[in-house]
């Protein structure tokens, strides 16, 4: 959603002064404050029409895009409403979790694919393309990392990581997230890199080797830098863009074979404005170095919303419909995934829950699996995205 906020402001300091007295009145200012911050989201003239109940996927594939979504296997395996959903909307599947390092690295000595195997499979039996998530992360690292790895191994675990997982998978990944999250400017270090162990043991260098590792194990897949919290235009957000900017420059100038960006699109309604200028100008300037673009953990959180979830919906589908207007405006952007398809499985659930206690709704699908508003809202922006 594109508001103004400092008219937002204006008028609840207006509506804070005007009429209402007291410590009450701050209380019941911040209230209707709310009430009207989203009243001014839930713009009821927005009735997000879509014609006929054509998938996802195929609304995608009609534009040259791929959509699809993560889900788990354990999920997949009990829920039979989520394993038709997803093969009836995804074109494209990637492992919530099993492929990172502590789901396939039992022990330093064992790798256990049975799982990521399972995911590789059911993508193939239902003929959709297969994405993994992901080669190098600081989470997600086994119990037994911080005791085994150390500065003088750790090249040796992080190569013989990469050529097992990406070689298991060669020639049958669409594309992979070699190295995720490698950003964070509060960190203090130098190019606003992460203080992680792969930083801290093997330098800034860790990232080029970690993609012509990758590169050499499967030479067919799409080799990806995945990163969080590039969207909104707060100072943090600009600082990160610039530092992921700067990477990205350094790798291509070195002649890395790194081929996209994934931007994870966690959104959250009614917190961080969106500025499409400064997100469109950086899905240009991203381009402009001969990268595609991937969004790959589409979700938007609806924790801070009222309750009434009809309200909750018609603001969460406002967030999706704005936010893919301007990154499809992007011919370089070739795929959306969502995190999740449905309310019923969402990592929001246990990681932001609703302070109300409701059930979060931030995907296209809910609890029981119906199209949501954020499904239309969805549905019409591949609509409206030009063809690739
Ligand atoms: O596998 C264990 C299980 O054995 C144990 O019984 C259970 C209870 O403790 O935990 C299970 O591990 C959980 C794991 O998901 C698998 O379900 C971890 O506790 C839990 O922390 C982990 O959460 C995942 C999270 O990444 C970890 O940071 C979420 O499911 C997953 O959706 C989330 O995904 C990340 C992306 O990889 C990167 N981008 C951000 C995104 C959201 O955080």
């Amino acid at each position: 959603m594109f508001k103004n906020s400092s008219i937002t402001r204006r008028r609840f300091v207006y509506m804070g002064v005007s009429g209402l007295a007291g410590a009450t009145a701050v209380a019941v200012g911040k209230d209707s404050y709310q009430m009207y911050q989203s009243q001014a989201l839930d713009n009821l003239k927005r009735d997000f029409k879509v014609v006929g109940q054509t998938p996802l996927k195929k609304r995608a594939t009609a534009k040259g895009l791929i959509y699809g979504a993560a889900s788990g296997r354990d999920f997949l395996v009990s829920d039979k409403n989520l394993k038709t959903s997803i093969v009836r909307e995804c074109g494209i599947l990637v492992p919530e979790n099993e492929l990172k390092w502590d789901a396939v690295r039992p022990a330093p000595d064992k790798f256990d694919f049975t799982r990521a195997d399972w995911l590789a499979q059911f993508a193939r039996t239902h003929n959709m393309l297969f994405r993994g998530h992901t080669l190098v992360w600081y989470m997600q690292l086994p119990n037994w990392f911080k005791e085994v790895v150390n500065r003088q191994n750790a090249e040796k675990f992080l190569v013989e990581h990469i050529t097992t997982v990406t070689k298991r998978y060669a020639g049958r990944m669409h594309s992979w997230d070699v190295v995720n999250e490698a950003i964070e400017p509060d960190d203090g270090q130098k190019a606003g890199l992460r203080k992680s162990p792969w930083l801290q043991f093997l330098g800034p260098d860790y990232i080029e080797l970690a993609y012509r590792v990758a590169a050499q194990a499967d030479p067919k897949a799409m080799l990806v830098y995945n990163e969080n919290a590039l969207e909104y235009s707060g100072r943090k957000e600009e600082v990160k863009r610039t530092a992921v900017l700067k990477l990205l420059e350094r790798l291509k100038s070195r002649g890395t074979p790194i081929h996209a960006l994934g931007i994870q699109s966690h959104l959250v309604a009614q917190e961080g404005a969106l500025n499409a200028k400064k997100l469109r100008t950086f899905l240009s300037d991203v381009a402009s170095l001969g990268l595609k673009i991937l969004i790959t953990e589409l979700d938007v959180s609806d924790q801070k919303l009222p309750s009434d979830p009809a309200v909750r919906d018609r603001i969460v589908a406002s967030v999706y419909e704005d936010y893919l207007s301007v990154v499809l405006d992007e011919k370089a952007v070739i795929a959306v995934l969502n995190w999740g398809l449905s309310d019923r499985h969402t990592w929001l659930s246990t990681f932001t829950p609703r302070s109300d206690g409701a059930p979060v709704r931030p995907l296209p699908l809910d609890s029981s699996f119906k199209p949501k508003l954020a499904w239309n809202a969805m549905a019409r922006a591949f609509d409206q995205a030009r063809k690739r």
